[in-house]
C-alpha cells in the first residue's frame, strides 16, 4: 500500500509517497481501508513543524473515511463495515490519513450509516462534528441568533448548515466583501465584514462561534447580548495568546472553548441524522489524488474558493 511519509518538516517536498506493508489487526485496533479524506490547512501547520507535539517521521491527516479492512480481534467491527476516523491523536500521535491503509485504535473508529459516496462523505467528519459540538457549547434554544466568524471556512459553513436545521438565526462573516452574498446562498440569514478584526455591525447575538481566534475574542466579546456566549474553536489568524484582555468586559458574558478532540459516537450519529434528514452539506472546494497530496497542500493554502479539499484514494 501507498503512505506518503513525513521524515522532517518542510515545505511541500517533504511527502513522500512510499510502499509500506499493511499493517496487521490488533486484539484492539482495526486497519481501516481508507477511500477518501480531507485535507485542511492545520494539517499544512503540521507539515511545516507548527505542531511541537509531532514526532517525526510521521504520517500526518487527522481524518479519513473507509471500511474496515482487518477487525481487531477484540472488537466490535465487521469487515467491509463502513466507518469514519477523526481526532484521537490520529496523524499527530500515531500515523493518520494520508495513506491507503491505516491502523486505528477500535475506540477512535465510529460506525456510520450513510448512502453516498466516498468522496461526498469525506466532506463531514471533522467539519460538522467541530460544527456541531461548538453549536452545543453554545447552550442556545430555537429562535436565538447564532454569529459564525469565519463563515467562509469549512467548519464555518457546516456550522451555518447545521444552525439553520437547529432553528437559529445566522449571521457569518467574511474578510472579503465579495464573499458576503456568497455566504447568503450557503445558507446564513446574514453576512457581515469582518475588517481588521473588526466587525462592522453594531448588533449583538445570542451566540459567537469564533473560528479566527485570540485576536478577534474581545471584539467578538463586545458584540454579545447580555447572558450570551463565545466559544472560541480556531485561530486562523495564527495567534495563539491574546495580547491583551479584561475579563470586566465578560461581565453578563460567556467565553468557552470547543476542542473536538475527544470524539463522541452519540454526537456523530446526531450529526449524520441531521445531515440524512436535512440533505446537508458543503460546497466541495477541489479533489485530488493521494499521488497529488503535495499540489493538495499547495491548493489549501492558496485557494480563495470556500469548501473542503478532498483527496479522493480510489
Ligand atoms: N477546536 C476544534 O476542535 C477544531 C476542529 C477543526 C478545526 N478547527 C479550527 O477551525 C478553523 C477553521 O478550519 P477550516 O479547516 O474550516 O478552515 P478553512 O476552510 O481552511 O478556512 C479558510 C477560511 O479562513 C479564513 N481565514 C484565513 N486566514 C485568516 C486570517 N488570518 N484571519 C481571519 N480569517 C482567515 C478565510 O476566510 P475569509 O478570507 O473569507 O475571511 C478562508 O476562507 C481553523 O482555525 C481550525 O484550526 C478547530
Amino acid at each position: 500500500m501507498r503512505a506518503v511519509v513525513i521524515n522532517e518538516p518542510g515545505d511541500t517536498s517533504v511527502m513522500n509517497m512510499v510502499e509500506r506493508p499493511i499493517q496487521k489487526a490488533t486484539k484492539t485496533q482495526s486497519v481501516m481501508r481508507i477511500h477518501a479524506f480531507g485535507v485542511h490547512r492545520y494539517e499544512v501547520l503540521t507539515r511545516a513543524g507548527g505542531s511541537p507535539d509531532v514526532k517525526f517521521p510521521r504520517v500526518i491527516g487527522v481524518e479519513a473515511v473507509g471500511e474496515i479492512h482487518e477487525a481487531a480481534a477484540d472488537g466490535k467491527f465487521k469487515v467491509g463495515q463502513k466507518v469514519i476516523t477523526m481526532m484521537g491523536g490520529l496523524g499527530r500521535e500515531v500515523d493518520g490519513s494520508y495513506e491507503e491503509y491505516a491502523l486505528i485504535d477500535d475506540a477512535n473508529l465510529f460506525p456510520v450509516d450513510y448512502a453516498g459516496d466516498w468522496v461526498t462523505l469525506a466532506q463531514y467528519p471533522e467539519n460538522f462534528y467541530t460544527a456541531l459540538g461548538s453549536i452545543k457549547s453554545l447552550s442556545l434554544k430555537a429562535g436565538q441568533t447564532l454569529l459564525v466568524r469565519g463563515g467562509t471556512s469549512a467548519v464555518g459553513l457546516s456550522a451555518i448548515k447545521l444552525a439553520k436545521v437547529l432553528g437559529l438565526t445566522v449571521t457569518a462573516t467574511s474578510r472579503r466583501e465579495e464573499m458576503l452574498p456568497e455566504l447568503v446562498k450557503n445558507g446564513a440569514d446574514k453576512a457581515v465584514l469582518d475588517r481588521d478584526n473588526a466587525l462592522v455591525t453594531t448588533e449583538t447575538y445570542d451566540g459567537i462561534i469564533d473560528m479566527v481566534g485570540t485576536v478577534t475574542m474581545a471584539d467578538s466579546i463586545a458584540h454579545l447580548s447580555k447572558g450570551g456566549v463565545v466559544t472560541l474553536i480556531g485561530l486562523l489568524a495564527g495567534e495563539w495568546v491574546a495580547k491583551e484582555f479584561s475579563p470586566f468586559t465578560l461581565s453578563d458574558k460567556y467565553l468557552t472553548f470547543f476542542d473536538s478532540t475527544d470524539v463522541q459516537q452519540d454526537l456523530v450519529d446526531e450529526m449524520f441524522s441531521l445531515i440524512a434528514k436535512h440533505h446537508l452539506e458543503i460546497p466541495i472546494a477541489k479533489v485530488f489524488k493521494l499521488a497529488d497530496i503535495r499540489e493538495a497542500h499547495d491548493y489549501v493554502m492558496a485557494s480563495r474558493d470556500m469548501g473542503q479539499v478532498i483527496v479522493d484514494n480510489d
